[in-house]
């Protein structure tokens, strides 16, 4: 007889929160832990293991609790830990984990890095200059044409890119990246990049390093306001396909991208192993890479894992590419997905922590909807207050994209507290 599976999770975010539960749902009914996980995730009953209280920085701690609980798999969220090196001191442990490398995640830790690889590479990605001096960099502006994207070259928790429509915005992005880096802390490196009109679509694969599964492609939609208003968020809502997707882009974006960036990896030294995600811009035809992220997207995987069908063993899939055994295919999408994200007031600029959550009852909601936590905190037992700026994301799968675009929102409409806002055109064609 096979020992019963389990799992970890690393994160505690909204994201997490649905990998677990995807992981959760397989047919051996798994034992899920999420470290450090969220009061949402721990009071949800199909994550057995609920959220251990151990440090999720502390390495050491982490493998001692994967080897005591004998840990099938690890599976990490966040892009932090991975290039903070948590699957070296994994694998140095001969413990299982599945994610890439501290030299592979430097696809996203550097986006300089990552031009360099896409240029040796030979993957289209927009004309681009980098600079680390505010003055050459400002002369620089005064001669381009805007818009142009301005990113800082290391992590910034989704607040390292700024789409300047024009020179006063460009020279004020500058002053604050490459003096004081966007939340404060100093940036040495500034990426400037030409804009691109097109449809943004996240393709997103599981692979091995050389196999590659396919997962649907996704659509998020990063501006705080309807219409893309607004300023840039983590995400605010995401939708299963991407929309108006060629049938063939799967196939020219793993041609064109996907096989060529692991190709340079594994020639480096680096093979990848884990979630890569190409953020990618497509316009009549034309591929373009916006960025590189090593990770799966939030909240692109809200809507994915509703998304996936149904009898897919997610884990088994995850082992398969961590232990190298991984067989090239295409995982299809059963039902489009939807996944709407509940903000607390404030967001993005201050989100205020605190507030009363009001009508979340997950039996409240009919079966084809399923709310997951991004930032909550319990007051007591099923009251729940908000604890980040992204608080619940409201996801739903339907036959059409339509159907489950009404019953997210319908969802969503039960749910308040004092300031709560979300997008009301997410998957609005
Ligand atoms: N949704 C964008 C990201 O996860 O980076």
């Amino acid at each position: 007889m096979h020992q019963q599976r389990s799992f970890l999770v690393l994160g505690s975010g909204g994201r997490e929160h649905a990998i677990a539960w995807r992981l959760a749902r397989s047919a051996d009914n798994p034992v899920v832990y999420v470290i450090p996980g969220n009061d949402g995730i721990a009071a949800d009953p199909i994550i057995r293991g609920g959220c251990p209280p151990v440090p999720v920085n502390d390495f050491k701690a982490l493998a001692k609790f994967a080897r005591n609980h004998d840990i099938t798999l690890t599976v990490v969220g966040p892009e932090a830990l991975l290039c903070a090196g948590v699957v070296d001191y994994f694998r140095q442990n001969r413990l299982p984990i599945f994610g890439p490398s501290k030299a592979a995640a430097l696809l996203e830790a550097s986006k300089a890095f990552s031009k360099e690889i896409m240029h040796s590479a030979g993957i289209a990605t927009p004309q681009s200059e980098i600079f680390d001096n505010l003055s050459t960099a400002i002369s620089y502006v005064r001669n381009a044409k805007h818009p142009l994207v301005i990113k800082v070259d290391g992590l910034a928790a989704g607040k390292g890119v700024v789409i300047a429509q024009d020179l006063a915005t460009s020279e004020k992005t500058l002053r604050a990246f490459l003096a004081n880096g966007p939340s404060g802390q100093s940036s040495k490196i500034v990426i400037i990049e030409k804009f691109l009109e097109g449809a943004e679509t996240s393709f997103i694969v599981v692979t091995d390093g050389k196999n590659v599964a396919t997962l649907p492609t996704s659509r998020d939609y990063k501006r705080v306001f309807d219409n893309d208003l607004g300023p840039n968020t983590g995400g605010m809502g995401a939708v299963v396909p991407a929309p108006q997707t060629d049938p063939a882009l799967a196939k020219h974006a793993l041609q064109r991208v996907i096989h060529p960036v692991l190709d340079e990896l594994q020639q480096r030294g680096n093979p990848f192993c884990g979630f890569l995600y190409a953020g990618l811009m497509i316009d009549n035809g034309e591929i373009n890479v916006l960025e590189f992220n090593v990770r799966l997207g939030d909240p692109e995987t809200q809507a994915l894992v509703r998304a996936m069908p149904d009898d897919l063993d997610f884990g088994l899939l995850l082992q398969n590419a961590a232990h190298g055994t991984l067989q090239d295919c295409e995982i299809p999408v059963e039902t489009p997905a939807i996944c709407i994200v509940m903000a607390a007031r404030g967001y993005p600029d201050a989100p205020v922590p605190g507030d009363i959550i009001y009508g979340l009852t997950d039996s409240a909601h009919p079966e084809n909807v399923k709310v997951f936590h991004a930032g909550t905190k319990a007051v007591k037992p099923g009251e729940f207050t908000t604890a980040a700026g992204r608080v619940l994301n409201v996801t739903a799968c339907a036959t059409t994209l339509s159907d489950a675009r009404q019953d997210a929102y319908a969802a969503a409409a039960q749910i308040h507290w004092n300031g709560a806002h979300y997008r009301h055109d997410i998957g609005r064609e």
